[in-house]
C-alpha cells in the first residue's frame, strides 16, 4: 500500500512538471514579467497592449526560450526586445518561457 501511494504520488508529480519547461521556474518568470514584460505583452502574455506585440501565452516554452536567446545574441534582430533581454540571465529566460508557456492563450482552442 505504502509503495503504491508513493508510486501514485510520483506519477502525479511527473505530470505536473510536464507542463513546465525543463527547470524553468514559472513563479520567477511571473515576477520578471510583472516588472518588465507586462507593459507591452500583458503580465500573462495573452493581452498585448498593441497588435505589434506578439501573444506569448501558450506558446511552446522551447520556442519562447529560443526567441529570447536569439534576441540576446543578436541572431534575431529587434532593438526593443534586445534591450529587454540584455540585462537578464539565461536562467531568467528559461523562467520567463516556463511562465508564458503555461498561460491560457487566445491563439488556440481551450479544451
Ligand atoms: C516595449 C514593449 C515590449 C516589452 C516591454 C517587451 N516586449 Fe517582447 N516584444 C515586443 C515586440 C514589439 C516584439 C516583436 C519583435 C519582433 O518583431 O521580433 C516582441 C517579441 C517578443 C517575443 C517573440 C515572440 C514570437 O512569437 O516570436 C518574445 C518571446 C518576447 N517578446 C518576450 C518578452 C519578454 C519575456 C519580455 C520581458 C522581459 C518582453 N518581451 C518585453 C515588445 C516588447
Amino acid at each position: 500500500m505504502r509503495t503504491f501511494l508513493l508510486a501514485a504520488a510520483s506519477v502525479s508529480l511527473l505530470s505536473l512538471s510536464a507542463n513546465a519547461w525543463a527547470g524553468g521556474n514559472a513563479a520567477n518568470g511571473k515576477a520578471i514579467s510583472e516588472k518588465v514584460c507586462a507593459a507591452c505583452h500583458g503580465v500573462d502574455g495573452a493581452k498585448p497592449i498593441a497588435p505589434e506585440n506578439p501573444i506569448l501565452a501558450g506558446q511552446y516554452a522551447d520556442y519562447l526560450e529560443r526567441a529570447l536567446a536569439d534576441y540576446k545574441s543578436g541572431k534575431r534582430k529587434n532593438p526593443v526586445m534586445k534591450a529587454m533581454v540584455d540585462p537578464l540571465k539565461k536562467k531568467d529566460l528559461e523562467d520567463l518561457a516556463a511562465w508564458f508557456s503555461i498561460q491560457k492563450s487566445s491563439l488556440h482552442f481551450q479544451r
